[in-house]
């Protein structure tokens, strides 16, 4: 081959606060012919998750800065195009981390090609993606849910909330989800089987509007917010409540962070609050992944892709995390599935 042109956006500044599209510069060049144990990749979804945010900082903290000039680095749905490697061909559908590129060549060692029996192109995107497993780990393994248990989860209608939430149902729990906005409040309860929603962005006061909806308190906690919206929940914890603190997106962008108070109710409640990252468990992807499939098939659990299209809307994509844009998992379609 080739006469393929790989698009890409370079990250060229980094964001005090939410990211937008003056920190990134579009770029082309030619796709590059694969070398042995390389594949020559077709992006067809980009995932868009919080993490890029902090990613752009100069000290990430647990993974390495992107460089200045560097594409953009994240996760993403791709398409074999050539392969010189033996356990892939042509065709296959793989995940990757093909960054913000349309045609990216990348070591074959860093690709999983997807079991498409599992689920759709559509489903590894989402619900047995990252997602959908931090979902599973956070709330079954880190929040220990018992049936009859009342489970409060922040960013509810986000990708990972929409899936605590549901997943919590499932093991017989009573749910109570947090969101901005009345629309995303009502699909929650209308479509994804939620017992209760906060509006966070209707409401004065936050700790009394989650006590008004858990009148005997909070069992589990599961946090994707941060700042104020977990020292709200945190006063509203049971005896031996646990908070899961599995991201803070109300800080990742702040420019000033908020300093939780409520950390004494730890004490006479004897709580505990644990943060966790989901690749704890890649030992047991496998299993997590046929329970989701499995429900998935048999309309248990749901989640629909936000799909912005087109590799050029990627930084507005991004933005639209940070302004509750987005309804569950959004992705950017750089080719068609
Ligand atoms: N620990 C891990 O291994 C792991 C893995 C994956 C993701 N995560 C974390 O999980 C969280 C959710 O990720 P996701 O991909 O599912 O994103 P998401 O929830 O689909 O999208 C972000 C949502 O956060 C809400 N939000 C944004 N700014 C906010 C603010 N200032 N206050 C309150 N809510 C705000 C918005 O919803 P509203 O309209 O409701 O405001 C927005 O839609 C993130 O914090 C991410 O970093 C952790």
């Amino acid at each position: 081959m080739t006469e393929l042109t790989n698009h890409q956006l370079r990250l060229i500044a980094r964001p005090t606060g939410a990211p937008s599209a003056e920190h990134f510069e579009a770029t082309e060049e030619p796709a590059r012919v694969p070398e042995d144990g390389e594949l020559l990749l077709e992006t067809v979804y980009a995932s868009i998750d919080p993490a890029m945010r902090v990613w752009m900082n100069e000290d990430p903290g647990y993974v390495p800065p992107i460089p200045l000039g560097a594409v953009m680095r994240g996760g993403g749905i791709a398409r074999v195009l050539q392969s010189r490697d033996e356990a892939f061909e042509v065709g296959d559908v793989v995940a990757a981390r093909p960054g913000w590129q349309s045609h990216p060549t990348l070591p074959a060692s860093e690709a999983t090609k997807l079991d498409l029996g599992l689920g759709t192109i559509e489903d590894w995107a989402g619900p047995i993606g990252t997602t959908g497993l931090t979902a599973y780990f956070g709330i079954r393994e880190v929040g220990a849910i018992q049936p009859g248990e009342t489970v409060l989860v922040s960013g509810a209608a986000g990708a990972v909330g929409q899936m605590v939430g549901q997943i919590a149902k499932i093991e017989g729990c009573t749910v109570v989800g947090i969101a901005g906005g009345p629309e995303k409040c009502a699909r929650l309860t209308e479509d994804l089987g939620f017992d209760a929603a906060i509006d966070y962005k209707a409401v004065d006061h936050l700790e009394a509007a989650i006590a008004g909806a858990c009148p005997n308190g909070v069992d589990v906690f599961f946090d994707n917010v941060g700042g104020e919206t977990l020292d709200a929940a945190l006063a509203n914890l049971r005896l031996k409540g646990r908070a899961v603190i599995c991201g803070r997106i109300s800080q990742t962008a702040a420019e000033e962070l908020y300093g939780v108070k409520n950390l004494g109710v730890l004490i006479g409640k004897r709580a505990r609050v644990e943060g966790f990252i989901v690749s704890d468990y890649a030992d047991e992807f496998p299993e997590a992944r046929r329970w989701i499939s499995q429900r998935l098939r048999e309309g248990e659990l749901k989640q629909a892709l936000h799909v912005v299209d087109g590799l050029e809307r990627a930084p507005e994509a991004l933005a639209m995390l940070f302004e509750g844009k987005n309804t569950g998992k959004l992705v950017v379609r750089v080719t068609d599935a």
